[in-house]
């Protein structure tokens, strides 16, 4: 018997070396420990020895079932740790690897114009003060001294609306109205950006959707040089000291007299190119002193007050700032264009 026991005992630990899997050592538990495994069978069957025998393969068997026990549990926990190490391996997180970062959004260029105006205007003492891009024919025209069947209207094509009277603003000098009405009668100096629309055709130079950013000033004793040291002042400041500009006599209704201000053609150099029209000179505003009916519809006398006004386009100011030769690129979402700017 106790040879029997002890060849059981070499062939249970044989086995369970080859046991490489959970379910294969659960096997040979079964198999051996198990309540009808062959140890345990042996331990049964010691009642069945001649008397005489029975202490000594009783010791036996109870040794073989502790040390096939132990050995049993050794094992098991050599399995679950190479278990553990494999997943641990698999799965393992790289921590030293660079992170993902979320990529940054930046100011459109026009964006980032239109504050250094706001800059600009604001050392020269300009709050802004925003107003409607939907406004009403009165507004938009009549108030400024254009009425219904003139023909200035021909300057502004504009989008109407299927309510009468109701159009997007061509120009931001609707904003003057406004601004009037709420300053009135303290003297004030604002500026007023935004978009304006105009149903014309695109080209390098116009677009349906643009942005303009209006100055006035109203007060007792402006005078037209007081315009043009503004204006002076803020295309030195955008464009740096050597820049050229002119002034140039033109027509507005709402403002008398009138002037329209080029800046020498940055793309050319003042050569001629297709972004100037080959005069060498490209338009960016369009100003003037406060014509008194404007005044006294803003509810200011023109015999006591008088103003400055004028009205610039950002993406002209931008394209010479930048030397960008087509007005459509702003609007046209690359961002190939887009992230120069960045
Ligand atoms: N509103 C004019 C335009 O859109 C520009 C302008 C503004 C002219 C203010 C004079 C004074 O062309």
């Amino acid at each position: 018997m106790t040879q029997e026991l002890e060849q059981l005992r070499e062939r249970a630990l044989a086995d369970l070396e080859q046991a490489e899997t959970p379910e294969a050592l659960e096997a040979w538990r079964v198999a051996y420990l198990g309540r009808s495994g062959e140890v345990t069978l042996s331990l049964r069957g010691i009642g069945q020895l001649p008397p005489e025998e029975r202490p000594a393969a009783g010791q036996m068997a109870n040794q073989v079932r502790l040390q096939l026990t132990e050995a049993y549990e050794t094992r098991q926990a050599t399995l679950e740790t190479a278990a553990l190490d494999e997943s641990l391996r698999a799965e393992a997180l790289d921590v030293r690897l660079p992170g993902r970062p979320p990529s940054l959004g930046y100011l459109h260029v026009i964006t980032q114009v239109l504050r250094e105006i706001y800059t600009i205007f604001g050392q020269m003492g300009f709050h802004v003060y925003r107003s409607p891009e939907v406004e009403d024919d009165v507004t938009n025209f009549q108030m400024l001294n254009i009425p219904p069947h003139h023909p200035a209207r021909d300057m502004w094509s504009t989008f109407h609306t299927t309510d009468a009277g109701v159009l997007l603003r061509t120009h931001t000098s609707p904003g003057q109205i406004h601004a009037m009405r709420a300053y009135h009668p303290e003297p004030f100096r604002v500026i007023l950006p935004g978009k304006c629309y105009r149903y014309e055709q695109v080209t390098t130079r116009s677009e349906h959707m643009f942005y303009q950013v209006e100055g006035l000033a109203i007060g007792q004793n402006i005078t037209m040089a007081d315009l043009k040291g503004v204006l002076e002042s803020f295309v030195k400041e955008m464009f740096g000291p050597e820049r050229k500009l002119r002034f140039r006599a033109s027509y507005f209704p709402f403002t008398e007299p009138s002037a329209e201000v080029d800046v020498d053609c940055i793309l050319c150099e003042g050569e001629g190119c297709q972004l100037c029209k080959h005069s060498g000179w490209l338009e960016v505003l369009g100003c003037g002193m406060v014509h008194p009916t404007v005044l006294r519809n803003g509810g200011y006398d023109p015999e006591a007050y008088t103003g400055l006004a004028f009205g610039m386009g950002p993406e002209r100011l931008a394209m010479l700032k930048y030397g960008i030769p087509d007005i459509r690129l702003f609007y046209s979402n690359d961002l190939r264009f887009l992230r120069q700017f960045a």
